[in-house]
């Protein structure tokens, strides 16, 4: 053999070594890195497989809280309707001497510390009735026990304050609701306040216990007048008034001690802001007025003329903003709150 034949030989062995070689090493690969492969394939796979489960979960949450926000939608209480289908319009009232006011209190359990709202739908109304009061407490049961229901059938969310004036000075209606309102600001804004006198009874619930546009009186009749408007202009017993419209005249006027002349002085008030007075029907407006002894005189403000001559120069630093008092208690029991208040006395 020449030289050349050997290395011919030589290099074509070589050439099989070194396809033998690459052989080997691709089967040392993949025996070497088939157990990588399939656990890098595992590592693969097992966050992958987190993943679809996490999906799955994230899938499962999703319709749960699509669940849950449904449940909530439906367990958020729909708005009261326009009417409210409770109302039974006129009704028979009773006085019952025997009544009391854990009867009254039975009757009302949904009521707590005199305030009330829908438990079924959301009241489109918030309004507090405010009460001037002193030694009247039948007329107070009576009117509760009236009220509360009454107030229910119209779906209102409201509170009833009753502003007792402490002392034996001369009873002052008109400061007494003042301070109502001041004190019922301070539990919720409320946006509509009735001021009512202690000794009315609403007789037909279609007499809507809301604000008006303009400031509205609710007692166009009552039993002892013939259901007859007792004057033009009378603005008394029961009215109804939005926060706005109350702030807008100041309040009452703090100066009206004894009977008589501050529904007129607010009429001014009211007239003088350029609003009107608005009333409900005739046949819905009417009230009784529960029997008393009417009040006579040094209980009889023999100064409400004088005062009401007064009025369009007075209002604006007699009123809400000048009213001063001592709050002795603020007492919460289930029917009513009740604020006992030292006004002070006349010229004081
Ligand atoms: C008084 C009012 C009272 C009205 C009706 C008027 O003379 O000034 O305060 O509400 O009579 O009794």
């Amino acid at each position: 053999m020449g030289l050349c034949t050997a290395v011919k030989k030589v290099s074509r062995r070589g050439k099989y070594l070194v396809l033998i070689g690459l052989l080997l090493s691709v089967l040392a690969w993949i025996t070497t890195f088939s157990g990588e492969t399939d656990k890098t394939f595992n590592v693969i796979l097992a966050p992958s497989q987190t993943i679809v489960s996490e999906n799955k979960l994230r899938e499962k949450l999703i319709s749960q809280t699509a669940e849950t926000s449904r449940l909530n939608i439906s367990a958020e209480k729909e708005e009261c309707p326009e009417e409210s289908p409770l109302l039974v319009g006129a009704s028979k009232l009773s006085f019952e001497p025997s009544l009391t006011l854990k009867d009254v209190e039975n009757e009302n359990k949904e009521v707590t510390e005199g305030e009330y709202e829908p438990s079924y739908c959301k009241a489109k109304h918030s309004v507090a009735i405010l009460i001037p009061h002193r030694q009247r407490e039948k007329h107070l049961l009576y009117l509760l026990h009236h009220l509360h229901p009454f107030l229910q059938r119209q779906q209102l969310h409201y509170s009833i304050y009753v502003i007792h004036q402490a002392g034996d000075a001369t009873f002052n209606r008109a400061k007494l609701l003042n301070v109502g309102y001041l004190e019922a600001i301070k539990d919720f804004s409320w946006g509509c306040f009735i001021f009512h006198d202690v000794d009315l009874v609403p007789e037909n619930d279609h007499n809507l216990y809301i604000c008006d546009q303009q400031p509205k009186h609710l007692v166009v009749g009552r039993n002892a007048t013939g259901y007859k408007l007792r004057y033009k202009g009378y603005f008394g017993g029961v009215t109804a008034m939005t926060k706005d419209q109350f702030f807008k005249v100041n309040g009452f006027s703090n100066n009206y001690w004894g009977w008589g002349g501050e529904d007129d002085d607010l009429r001014v008030r009211v007239e003088q802001q350029k609003m009107t007075i608005v009333r409900p029907p005739a046949d819905v407006a009417r009230y009784t007025m529960v029997f008393h002894k009417r009040d006579t005189g040094n209980q009889i403000n023999k100064d409400r003329m004088r005062l009401l001559g007064q009025t369009l120069k007075m209002w604006r630093s007699d009123g809400l903003n000048s009213c001063s008092y001592k709050t002795l208690s603020v007492e919460r029991p289930p029917l009513y709150v009740n604020v006992t208040v030292d006004i002070g006395q006349p010229n004081s």
